[in-house]
């Protein structure tokens, strides 16, 4: 169904930031766009917060009861009247929803819920994404980017770069942006500062408790931050409370995080359209080798932009602390990969 025919001025000419000419308009493709998520990341990327002054087409990709949902929540859209809003979709058909698609989000998944790792996920929610990835592949613009947060996110998004014929690996990447803005709130609230204070955070591995939020480069006002940090604050409370957010949030809200998801999920992908050169952030990404990480296992990492492409940083020296948490997280990922490898997923 589609709801909303163009309306909005031809946007043809205009150029970015950077100076560069771009599309007068930019397709974005939202699975489960009915949920809770969906929810907040749609009213945020219809403001051109991310896309800049581009026309922004929606896509809404439901299934079952939710594709009557997403009309109501189109409806809602329409309703808002933002000037940068053109075409409205909601559909069924993946080929229909992912066609020249230039950003697409895949949320549409079952979240966890008390008691369950997100790794549990895995055989409800990791048959999803093949298909998704193939008719990627298939219809979406070559320079498509994928941010995967439905999770187990790492995962699922090796998945769909094992099916998306013709996609550059590090066009497709998962969601550890959340876990790095949790713990950039931790450092912030502990040193009474602001966030926009701190640089150079780093979340390695998987979006999971076996996490490693990583301090050592960490600057505040851009100096160095990590000895103002106790270890014991830094060990036993500061690393496994932005490794179990997820499901304290759970607890205490009785459901899981969902706006703090499409905000960080709207910071990934404004980065990655509109970033600002040399920033680092955390992004899960199809591993090069960098770091001792197996090539193909998708694995969160300091990057920064370079030319509108995520490139991991190189040449961090890594400390024996440092050392021993990331491969415990990395073979956390191997394991996972290797199940659903042994699935016939991969
Ligand atoms: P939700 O249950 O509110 O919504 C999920 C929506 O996806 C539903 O409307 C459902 O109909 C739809 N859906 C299910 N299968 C689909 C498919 N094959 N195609 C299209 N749509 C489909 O869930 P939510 O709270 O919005 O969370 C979505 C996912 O995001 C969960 O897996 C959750 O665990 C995950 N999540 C990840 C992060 C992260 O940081 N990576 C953060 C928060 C939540
Ligand atoms: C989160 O980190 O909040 C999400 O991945 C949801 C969850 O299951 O923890």
């Amino acid at each position: 169904m589609t709801i909303q025919e163009p309306t909005s001025a031809n946007l043809a000419g205009q150029t970015q930031g950077n100076g560069e000419p771009h599309n007068a308009e930019v397709n974005v493709a939202i699975t489960g766009a009915a949920g809770q998520i969906g929810y907040s990341l749609l009213w945020r990327l219809a403001t051109g917060e991310v896309f800049g002054e581009r026309r922004v087409n929606l896509r809404l990709i439901e299934v079952g009861e939710g594709v009557k949902a997403a009309q109501g929540v189109a409806m809602e859209l329409l309703d808002s009247a933002f000037p940068l809003l053109g075409q409205i979709t909601v559909t069924e058909d993946l080929h229909e929803g992912f066609r020249d698609a230039h950003a697409v989000f895949l949320v549409g998944a079952k979240p966890r819920q008390k008691g369950e790792e997100r790794s549990d996920l895995l055989a409800a929610n990791g048959g999803i994404f093949g298909p998704q990835g193939k008719a990627i592949g298939e219809v979406a613009s070559p320079d498509v980017r994928v941010l995967v947060v439905g999770n187990p996110a790492n995962t699922n998004a090796a998945i769909v770069a094992a099916h998306a014929e013709g996609i550059a690996p590090r066009q497709i990447t998962a969601m550890t942006r959340l876990d790095h803005n949790r713990a950039l709130g931790q450092v912030a609230e502990k040193l009474g500062g602001g966030v926009a204070e701190l640089d150079r955070m780093i979340v390695w591995g998987n979006h999971s408790a076996s996490q490693f939020p990583d301090v050592t480069e960490l600057t505040l006002k851009g100096k160095p931050v990590a000895d103002q940090l106790d270890q014991a604050w830094l060990t036993e409370e500061f690393i496994p409370r932005v490794a179990k957010r997820g499901a304290e949030i759970i607890e205490v809200r009785g459901r899981s995080s969902a706006a703090s998801a499409a905000s960080s999920a709207v910071d990934h992908m404004r980065d990655w359209f509109n970033g600002i050169e040399g920033e680092w952030v955390s992004v899960a990404l199809p591993s090069d080798g960098s770091y001792g990480v197996p090539e193909g296992i998708v694995c969160s990492f300091p990057c920064r932009l370079v030319d509108g492409q995520w490139e991991i940083v190189q040449g961090l020296s890594i400390n024996e602390f440092q050392r021993e948490r990331i491969e415990k997280t990395v073979a956390e990922l191997q394991e996972e990969f290797q199940t659903v490898k042994d699935q016939g997923l991969v």
